[in-house]
């Protein structure tokens, strides 16, 4: 059994925009990153008490991860949690992939143990499950987690670890106002029957709910989540206009309302914070309380937008 326990905050702080260059304009997000800002983001997150990053080694194939340790640095390692990924599609060709993915992000984090270590993606369930055990057993990761996986596949993979006294202690999947699939593929009402912490990324649909996007003002055309999302602003204006409207009322922005609503329906959003007021606006989305209407108001505008913003790398959760 793992021992130390996971510490589970209102939102964790993703880091996959810190795969970027840096350059503003390119990259996947384009957004542009300011080494100064990065470190202003870490200190105004750990003054809040939002100590829990998400990163992946394919997040810019190391970047993230490196400048991710880089800015860590300036804290005691058991001040902050860290959350990285195995991802299957990029798994070298030796005896232990798993373990050997692992070794790389430990070096680059410059850490000795992850806290939460996740299963990236299915792949093969009966092929990668059984490689972390090994890994918890070590202790060089605390807890595992398995993220894009539908339900069959996580109740599989419990079952392996199971068998080994060890649990997922936690699920990732996409899950915003525009990508509900693991609410109606049942996941949310497993993960809460089971006592399993829900971790919804995209909620901010990598920006385009923020409000600060539109036909007139696009995001950056050269970056990767143009080609998503640019086409479809149109469709989604309703929506943000919505946000803003409750946010109005409440005092608070479109996007601190979509986090905030991710957060009243029992998961705990991973947002991708590329600037030091992003953090600002997480502490005050997790003081938000939206009234059921609002809640049910959001998702109705939310499914007559009628667009989807499934990943390329994700399957449809219901089955
Ligand atoms: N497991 C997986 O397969 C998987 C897949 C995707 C993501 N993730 C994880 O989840 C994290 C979150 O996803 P994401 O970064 O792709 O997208 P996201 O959180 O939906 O959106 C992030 C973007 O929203 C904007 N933003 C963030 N906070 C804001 C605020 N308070 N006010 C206004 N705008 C704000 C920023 O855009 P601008 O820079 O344009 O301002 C930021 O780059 C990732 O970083 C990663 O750690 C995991």
């Amino acid at each position: 059994m793992t021992t130390d326990q996971l510490k589970i905050p209102t939102a964790a702080l993703g880091t996959w925009a810190w795969g970027d260059n840096g350059e503003p304009g390119y990259g996947y997000f384009g957004s542009g990153l300011d080494r100064a800002d990065l470190e202003l983001i870490a200190d105004k997150a750990h003054a809040a008490e939002l100590r829990l990053w998400d990163t992946a080694i394919v997040y810019g194939m190391g970047r993230a991860e490196t400048l991710l340790g880089e800015v860590l640095k300036r804290f005691a390692r058991s001040d902050f949690q860290l959350s990285t990924k195995f991802t299957p599609q990029a798994a070298g060709s030796g005896n232990h992939p798993v373990a050997d993915m692992l070794e790389q992000s430990l070096a680059r984090l410059g850490t000795d143990y992850i806290d939460l270590y996740w299963i990236h993606n299915p792949g093969s369930v009966e092929r990668w499950t059984p490689q972390l055990i090994p890994l918890l057993q070590s202790g060089k990761v605390k807890h595992v987690g398995v993220s894009n996986h539908n339900l069959e596949e996580i109740e599989l993979a419990n079952k392996i670890l199971a068998e080994a006294g060890f649990r997922i202690d936690a699920i990732q999947n996409h899950y915003s106002l525009l990508h509900r699939g693991s609410e109606r593929a049942g996941i949310l009402d497993y993960c809460r029957r089971q006592g399993i912490p829900f971790f919804a990324y995209m909620v901010l649909e990598q920006g385009a709910l923020s409000g600060k996007y539109s036909p007139e003002n696009p995001m950056p055309i050269h970056s990767d989540r143009a080609g998503t999302y640019n086409a479809i602003l149109p469709q989604i204006s309703a929506l943000t206009d919505k946000l803003a409207a409750i946010g109005k009322r409440l005092g608070a922005t479109a996007p601190e309302v979509a986090i905030a609503w991710a957060i009243a329906k029992g998961a705990t959003p991973i947002i991708g914070v590329t600037r030091p007021h992003h953090i600002d606006g997480l502490v005050r989305a997790s003081h938000l309380t939206l009234t059921h209407d609002d809640i049910v108001e959001l998702e109705v505008v939310a499914d007559v937008a009628g667009v989807s913003t499934r990943g390329w790398w994700e399957r449809e959760m219901v089955v």
